[in-house]
Formats: C-alpha cells, structure tokens, sequence
C-alpha cells in the first residue's frame, strides 16, 4: 500500500483522534479541502502557519458544527447576519463576527473578528459533532497555489505536513465560501464565493462587495496574489488570443465554446451552467498546471451567480 493510501480514508474516529492529540488533517468540506487542527490549541494552530507557508497576518476560520455552538466562541450574531445564517448555515458562508478571548489572537492575526462557517459536508458534519472544539481550517494548499476540491490534490503537496486527509469525494461546490461581515452598520462581503450575492441579496437586500486588493495585509482574503498555477496565466483579450495561441504551446480555460488553434483546451462547462464551472475550476486550473504548455489563456465568464466568484479567481490567478 503506498504512502498515499494510508494517508487518506474515510476514518472519522481516526480523524477525530489525531486532531485531539493536536495533529493536522485533510478536512472535506463543500467548498474546498480545509487543512484543520484543534483552534483551541495554540501549538496546532501555529502548525497550520508553517506547514502552508502562510503569513501570520493571514487570519483562519474556524469550523462548527451548529449556530448554538458558535455561541460558545463569539459574542453575538447581528440580526442581519443571523439571517443569513438561519438560510446559509450550514453551507458555503463564511461570518466575521466579534470574537471571545477562548479564541487566540494568532487565529485572528490579532483582528477583533473570527471568521466562522459550518460546514455542510456530511463527513465534516459528522467530525465536527464528535469533538468538543472548532476546527481551524484554511485551505489545504501551499499558500497562493490553488484550493484543493479533491484528497488526492491535498495529499499532493501536503502529504508529508498531515497525518491524515479525510476523503469525502470531490467537493460539491469546488470555489471557496463567500465572507460576509458588517462595517459601519452595513453588510460586506469580503470575498464572493460558494453562496452568490444574488441568492444574499434576495434575503437582505443591497450588500457592498469588496473588489481583491493587491497589497492590503489590513484587509486580509483580499491579497491579489492567489490561485496561482506556476505557468502564466493571461486572460483573453483578442489581442493575447492572436498572438500567443497559435505560434505557442498555450492552453485555452474556456466556459462554453472552444477556440481553434490551441493545443490544449479546457471547457468548463459546455452547457453554460455555472455550478458546473465552479467545481470543476480548480481540478481544471491544476491539470493545466501539469500539462506540456508554457502558458494559459483564460475566458472571463458571464459576472452573475457563481460566474463573479470563479471571475475573481480568475482575476487573482492572472499575472
Ligand atoms: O470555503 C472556505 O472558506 C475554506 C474551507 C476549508 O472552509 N476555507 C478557506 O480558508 O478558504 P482560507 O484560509 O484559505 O481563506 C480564508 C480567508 C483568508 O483569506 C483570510 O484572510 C480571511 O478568510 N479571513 C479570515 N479571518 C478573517 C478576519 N477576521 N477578517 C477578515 N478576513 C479574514
Ligand atoms: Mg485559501
């Protein structure tokens, strides 16, 4: 049996027990694969700094598995955030709500606010049920590399950082949850994702939408740089397009419609369904990323639904 092998399954006692003794584990949740350890445990959370390489002004989230048990680790839920919590939760939305002093500072990166989601996945569900503390969890990739939507693609660059990645299948949703918190009195999302702002909108009304910002460390989830294949990615102008697809070994990331002339080329999602796209996005970003081409040409897709968050991966992925 190879290392890989024993290194995933679907044990969640065995999950449960090796985040109890403070190790990391390979999460499934409906976004993205989270790489997890016992947020109460400062050493476990310091862990999930170093094994992802990522800055500590980078703050986590944290993962429940109830709105009753979120109360244990944040002061409140205001009103119009609660509901959104009451139609999203569990699901793909993440909340920054004012934190308790259980919470440490290295988890916020010395910020008031934790972000905290519930997860919808059944395994996820069923962890977080078991044991009697949150999860911390980002994404499990190397920072600025793409989000993983299956084990295998944890196990790929983490595999000698986890004692263990929980296999629950291909993620359902495949872009990372939606933040949303409150500035001022009026709500914010700090990053599209999973849950559209249509579908947030429809509930609330008008919501402001942060744009990515390229060097913001105040505004943390914004950092432009992100999603990043190591082949270049432009996005298509016409211009690009002529240029570089037909002298070049560049790939095309397309949505619907294929364009002649390139060696490669990746739809994702021939019948126009934007669910689709998202989940195969990142799976489809880290094949390109393997194959024989020097680059990669990427379609901006309609920006509606899901279209303006894998839009602003797109975006944060070009160079
Ligand atoms: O779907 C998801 O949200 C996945 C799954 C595993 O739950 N998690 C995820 O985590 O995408 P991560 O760490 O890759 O992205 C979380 C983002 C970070 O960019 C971080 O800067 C931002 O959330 N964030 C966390 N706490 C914050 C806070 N208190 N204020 C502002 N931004 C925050
Ligand atoms: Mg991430």
């Amino acid at each position: 049996m190879s290392i890989e092998n024993k290194k995933k399954g679907a044990d969640v006692d065995k999950a449960a027990v090796l985040l109890q003794a403070g190790k990391l584990v390979g999460i499934p949740t409906e976004t993205v694969y989270g790489l997890a350890a016992n947020a109460l445990n400062t050493k476990a959370v310091a862990s999930i700094f170093t094994a992802k390489n990522r800055p500590t002004f980078d703050p986590l989230i944290i993962h429940v598995p109830s709105i009753k048990s979120a109360l244990n680790y944040v002061k409140d839920i205001p009103p119009q955030l609660l509901i959104l919590a009451n139609a999203f939760m569990p699901g793909p939305l993440t909340l920054l709500l004012e934190k308790k002093a259980i919470i440490s500072d290295l988890l916020t990166a010395g910020l008031p606010r934790v972000a905290l989601r519930i997860p919808r996945h059944p395994l996820a569900q069923k962890l977080l049920q078991q044991i009697d503390f949150p999860l911390a969890a980002p994404s499990a990739n190397p920072f600025g590399y793409i989000s993983p939507t299956v084990a295998d693609h944890v196990l790929a660059q983490l595999q000698k950082k986890v004692a263990y990645v929980l296999d629950g299948g291909p993620c359902k949703v495949g872009l990372e949850s939606t933040i949303v918190g409150i500035d001022q009195g009026k709500v914010v999302v700090y990053r599209k994702g999973g849950l559209s702002i249509e579908k947030i909108e429809a509930l609330i009304g008008d919501v402001q939408v942060k744009e990515h910002s390229s060097s913001n460390p105040a505004a943390p989830g914004m950092l432009k740089s992100h999603y990043a294949p190591s082949r270049p990615l432009r996005l298509l102008t016409s211009e690009d397009f002529k240029a570089c697809v037909v002298k070049e070994k560049i790939a095309y990331l397309g949505f619907q419609t294929p364009k002649p002339g390139a060696k490669t080329s990746l739809l994702l999602s021939e019948s126009g369904d934007l669910e689709v796209a998202a989940q195969n996005l990142f799976a489809y970003l880290r094949l390109l990323d393997q194959a024989d081409i020097d680059g990669i040409i990427a379609e901006l897709l309609p920006e509606k639904g899901l279209g303006r968050a894998i839009n602003d991966r797109l975006k944060r992925a070009a160079v």
